[in-house]
């Protein structure tokens, strides 16, 4: 088992690539901590865990608020005594809107849950893994966080700012190697975040239908890329960003 004796916090776990992730990490020996807006779905998935002989607490958790993402923190602490792997997985969409259509609204929701969000919990992480000289910290980012036509002005945006964040965090607070910060990039994966696009934007549509996709992963090909930098097998790996998108950014 890879991640044997390792606690494990996994934010979107309630749904997608967070629930996969969550379930191979505890398949792989972790207990894991699973945070999401979600009551329901969090309750069903470490449900699910622990019927799989699994070891998992879930935590009602929005990671745009500070104090629920601090709280996150202490609850992993209260529960399993120590912290070491972050995946910062939680995310939302943007309807695709375009400059020209994008209200303050959901440019401040989509860069609060995708950008700041990721950054306070890492903060409030990096406290206890510094103490404790040993840390993986894994966000999910996406290849729109490295082209600009893989979703709207916000979630673009978001996904570069989070991809800036990972390399920065990587070179400031992993410069000894003890701990190590990375990033995946999927391309399009099988899960429930297209439901969340209730009107999208004509214009944002069009680029992406443009630039088109061939592969969709299933979110369990997601989880085995989270498996590996959480492992002792990218040991040396730090501020690196694994793009997995079935050879979309390859054309
Ligand atoms: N599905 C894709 O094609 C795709 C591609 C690239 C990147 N991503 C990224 O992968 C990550 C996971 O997305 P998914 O596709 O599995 O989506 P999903 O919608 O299936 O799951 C996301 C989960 O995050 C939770 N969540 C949303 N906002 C939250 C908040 N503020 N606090 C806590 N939990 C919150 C939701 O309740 C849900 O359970 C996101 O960051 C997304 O941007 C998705």
């Amino acid at each position: 088992m890879k991640l044997q004796d390792k606690v494990a916090i996994v934010t979107g776990a309630g749904s997608g690539m967070g629930e996969a992730i969550a379930k191979r990490y505890a398949k792989e020996g972790a207990k894991v901590v699973l945070a999401d807006l979600n009551e329901a779905n969090l309750k069903r998935v470490v449900s699910e865990i622990e019927e799989a002989g699994g070891v998992a607490i879930g935590v009602l958790a929005n990671v745009a608020k500070e104090e629920d993402v601090e709280r996150l923190v202490d609850e992993t602490m209260k529960a399993y005594g120590k912290l070491s792997i972050l995946v910062n997985n939680a995310g939302i969409m943007d309807n695709f809107k375009t400059v020209g259509s994008l209200d303050d609204e959901t440019w401040d929701k989509v860069i609060a849950v995708n950008l700041t969000g990721p950054m306070k919990l890492s903060r409030a992480a990096l406290k206890v893994m510094t103490e404790a000289q040993e840390g993986v910290i894994i966000n999910n980012a996406s290849i729109g966080g490295l082209f600009g036509a893989r979703g709207g002005a916000a979630y673009v945006a978001s996904k570069h700012g989070l991809i800036g964040l990972t390399k920065n965090m990587a070179v400031t607070h992993g410069k000894d190697g003890k701990i190590r910060v990375n990033g995946i990039a999927p391309g399009a994966v099988n899960t429930h975040i297209g439901e969340t696009i209730t009107a999208p934007d004509p214009l944002g549509m069009e680029i992406i239908q443009q630039t088109g996709q061939s592969l969709t992963a299933e979110a369990d090909q997601i989880a085995g890329v989270a498996l590996f930098l959480a492992s002792n097998d990218a040991s040396f790996v730090n501020g690196h960003i694994i793009v997995a998108d079935g050879g979309w950014t390859a054309r």
